[in-house]
């Protein structure tokens, strides 16, 4: 549009700083600190995962439940919050719901509550650190998890920008990947409501995995996998019969 605008010398050195970044392999949602999800813009640095659009499902997932099951009161939990692009979806798309975002890291819950404040619903969102449940104060109807579950042999597979600057917390899983996982859903059942779903986003390759653990710790409870739109399994559903 500005084809005749010279740039000024400032302007010059000041976009080769942000290119030499990008050639350094940092995601571009770092070096802009936004990036879209479920139609919302989020802030986002590197304390955060970069929320990915295959965990748009889980959000899909949470909200046919909170409109067909759980239509009068919703309470969920976000375990793994991250920037807080999956409660934050849920609360500007559910206004019956409340919910509780939770992660161990504090530098990421501090995101998550400036993201809460620009998509006004920090009066629904309610921020907690600690480790997985510990810190929820009442049982709810829905668990909703994507925690990391990278394999630990698999970390050094992967690419510079998410290896280099996604933070480790958020990818490493454990030997088998499902480490956290497991141990979010054995405290699952004392954190939920009657009739309770845990939703977990899973690795394409861990889902027969996944549906096993939950047997093992919920062995009355539906289990279903839904895959995601490249035809791989996403999420695990845990339909708990208590
Ligand atoms: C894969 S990231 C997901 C972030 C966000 N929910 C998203 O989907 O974009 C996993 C998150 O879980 C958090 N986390 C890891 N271990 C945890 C634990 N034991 N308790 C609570 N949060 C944990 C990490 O700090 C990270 O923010």
């Amino acid at each position: 549009m500005s084809l005749d605008t010279r740039l000024t010398a400032e302007q010059t050195s000041a976009y080769s700083a942000v290119i030499q970044r990008r050639i350094s392999h940092e995601p571009a949602a770092y070096i802009t600190g936004h990036k879209e999800f479920y139609g919302l813009e989020f802030q986002v640095a590197r304390p955060v995962l970069i929320p990915r659009p295959e965990t748009e499902l889980l959000v899909e997932k949470a909200i046919e439940l909170a409109t067909t099951v759980f239509t009068h009161s919703c309470l969920i939990a976000d375990v793994g919050t991250g920037c807080g692009a999956v409660a934050i979806a849920l609360g500007t798309n559910l206004f019956h719901a409340k919910l509780y975002a939770i992660d161990v890291c504090g530098a990421a819950l501090e995101i998550a509550r400036s993201n809460c404040h620009r998509h006004g619903v920090s009066d629904r969102v309610t921020l907690l650190q600690g480790d997985l449940l510990d810190p929820l104060p009442e049982p709810v109807h829905l668990i909703i998890a994507n925690l990391p579950y990278v394999r630990n042999s698999e970390l050094v597979k992967l690419s510079p920008e998410i290896s280099r600057f996604e933070p480790l917390l958020a990818l490493s899983g454990g030997a088998d990947g499902l480490e956290v996982m497991e141990r979010l859903v054995s405290q699952a059942e004392r954190n939920l409501l009657p009739g309770g779903v845990i939703l977990l986003e899973i690795g394409h390759d861990q889902g027969q995995a996944a549906c096993e653990l939950a047997r093992k710790h919920l062995p009355k409870s539906k289990i279903s996998i839904t895959t995601d739109l490249g035809g791989l399994d996403r999420v695990v559903s845990i339909l708990t019969s208590c």
